[in-house]
């Protein structure tokens, strides 16, 4: 290995230790993906409805409650989920008529626009961005990456 990969090898480890020491009390932390789930799923007229229906039941995230310091990425993934959670409950408003292309035209714009300034925040700083920001199919790979892309509350186990 050369420098460099030790230097990575090393770098990971920093990262992945805060996660894998158990708290003297209580339980261990949950695995990094169920912290703050990322990115939301692509909005699609199949998953608009599990989008609308528990909007205001998904979790926001209170930036200074988040693991610090050295977790900024979590910060900057509760900022998008926030900013995208927070334009979906003005989307999904109900509004008399029954709009659905409506609605998905707000969702995905909203989904669209808050990505987009998440890879311009991860841009400025100095770590490797987020995969998908570097993707020359970034919105296609953000969609690929979710986790939850039928927006089921509460969230899947696995
Ligand atoms: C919304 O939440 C309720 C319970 O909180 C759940 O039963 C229902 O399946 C959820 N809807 C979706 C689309 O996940």
């Amino acid at each position: 290995m050369d420098f460099l990969g030790h230097l990575r090898g090393l770098w990971v480890v920093v990262l992945l230790l805060p996660f894998s020491c158990v708290p003297s009390e209580g339980q261990p932390p949950p695995p990094r993906k169920s912290i703050v789930p990322f990115p939301p799923g692509k909005p699609t007229l199949a998953n608009l409805k599990g989008i609308c229906d528990n909007v205001s039941k998904r979790p926001r995230y209170d930036l200074n409650s988040l693991p610090s310091p050295g977790f900024s990425y979590l910060r900057r993934y509760a900022t998008a989920v926030n900013s995208i959670e927070a334009s979906y409950q003005d989307c999904c408003k109900p509004c008399g008529t029954e709009d659905k292309s409506a609605t998905l035209k707000c969702a995905s714009d909203a989904w669209l626009n808050h990505l987009s300034t998440y890879c311009e925040s991860e841009s400025m700083v100095m770590t490797m961005p987020y995969h998908c920001c570097e993707n020359y199919d970034m919105y296609r790979c953000f969609e690929t990456a979710a986790p939850n892309p039928s927006y089921q509350h509460p969230p899947p186990q696995n």
